[in-house]
Formats: structure tokens, C-alpha cells, sequence
């Protein structure tokens, strides 16, 4: 199975989780853009969606899926999304779309983030994947300084504009030991709008793509 087929495994095995009547917070990316495909066949037994970005909002639009407004929701079962990183107690690194900060206000609302990701996505240390991070324009260089005080090597992501008028840095060489540790630190710098380590907002379950089948892991 090559790692397009695994991740279209998993995006139809997320479907379980989506609760009948309710709405489902969709996340961003090529895992959940299968998802959307798979939810289509569902759409007339759920409400809808609330959505993580532009992209995801279009493609649920295109099936004919209603997607709210996270203003509009108080509450939501279950928020399904992918991840570029999972490790062994479903921290996650995000953001690889760009998306990080509408993911993690979507995934606030929901009472169970449910992870797909194909096998590769699994990792002792987060880390070896670029973190990304939201900043306000003004302020990139001095977070890039403190990056590079604790040993990360941040850039601007060419020609990215977030979905919030925002830029993205992303930082390599960073060995995330501490998880929530980092996240709470990176979020408290001046002009960081969200940071892509989700440990506050970790997996509750990840549904991993491997080639003898979906494995399920509880967190
Ligand atoms: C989007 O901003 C990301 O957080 C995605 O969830 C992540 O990049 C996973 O994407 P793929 O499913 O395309 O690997």
C-alpha cells in the first residue's frame, strides 16, 4: 500500500467516529481532504461541519456539506484532522498546511481530536519536521531570535499568507522533549498568534495507516 492508499484507509475509518445528527469540526490537509470525500457519502446524517480553513470550507461547499461558523457552534463531539508529526502520547506537531491556528480554535470546540495519519506520521521525538508558528509580521525577527537562543533555526515560509493575513516561520532542529512545556513558552512571546505543537490539544485517539491495517491508539 503506498502512503496515498494508507491515508484513504484511515480517512474512512474516521467515519465511526463522526457522531450521527452532529457537527464535525474538519481539519486541513491531503488526509482530510479524503475524509471530506468519505463524509460526502454520510452528509445527510450529519448537520455539518465547521471547518479549519478556507480549503477545507471550499471542498465541503463543492458536496454540498453545510459549514457553520466556529462562532456559531458552542460544542462539538469530535474534531477530525491529520498531523505532520504523532508521537507515543498523541502530542502532535501542525501546520504543515498552514492552518495551525484555525485548527487549534476548531479543535478547542471538540470534545475528542481524532488523528489520522499514515504510519510515517509516528515519531519517538516531535521535532524532525519543521515546527510551524503563526507570528504577526512585525514581530518574526525577534521570535527568530529566540528560536535560535534555544536552538532552533527559524525562516519565513516563502510566499504564505495565513488564511488570518499572517506569516509562518518554520523552525528546524528543534528536539521537543516537552511538549506542553514548549508549547506554553513559545506561546507566551509577543507576536506569536499559535504555535503548531498541539499537547494541551492532543490526540484523544489517532487512527494510523499501516500496511496490515488501521491501528488505533488511546490517549
Ligand atoms: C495543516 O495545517 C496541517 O496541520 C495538516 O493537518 C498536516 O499538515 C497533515 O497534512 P497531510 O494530511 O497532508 O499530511
Amino acid at each position: 500500500m503506498n502512503q496515498d492508499e494508507l491515508k484513504a484507509m484511515v480517512a474512512r475509518a474516521a467515519l465511526e467516529h463522526v457522531k450521527p445528527g452532529s457537527i464535525v469540526g474538519v481539519g486541513t490537509g491531503s488526509t482530510v481532504n479524503l475524509f471530506i470525500d468519505a463524509l460526502a457519502t454520510i452528509k445527510d446524517r450529519i448537520k455539518g461541519a465547521v471547518s479549519s480553513s478556507v480549503k477545507s470550507t471550499e471542498r465541503m461547499r463543492g458536496y454540498g456539506i453545510r459549514v457553520f461558523e466556529a462562532s456559531e457552534v458552542e460544542r462539538i463531539p469530535a474534531y477530525i484532522d491529520g498531523a505532520d508529526e504523532i508521537d507515543h502520547r498523541g502530542n502532535m506537531i501542525k501546520g504543515g498546511g498552514a492552518a495551525l491556528t484555525r485548527e487549534k480554535i476548531v479543535a478547542d470546540l471538540a470534545e475528542r481530536f481524532v488523528c489520522i495519519a499514515d504510519a510515517s506520521k509516528l515519531v519517538e521525538v516531535l521535532g524532525r519536521f519543521p515546527l510551524p508558528v503563526e507570528v504577526i509580521p512585525m514581530a518574526s525577527a525577534q521570535i527568530v531570535r529566540r528560536f535560535k537562543a534555544i536552538g532552533g533555526d527559524a525562516q519565513v515560509r516563502a510566499n504564505v499568507v495565513t488564511d488570518n493575513g499572517n506569516q509562518l516561520l518554520d523552525v528546524r532542529g528543534l528536539a521537543i522533549k516537552d511538549p506542553p512545556g514548549m508549547e506554553i513558552e513559545v506561546s507566551l512571546w509577543p507576536g506569536v498568534v499559535e504555535v503548531g505543537i498541539f499537547a494541551k490539544h492532543h490526540a484523544s485517539v489517532c487512527l494510523l495507516g499501516t500496511p496490515t491495517g488501521v491501528k488505533r491508539m488511546d490517549f
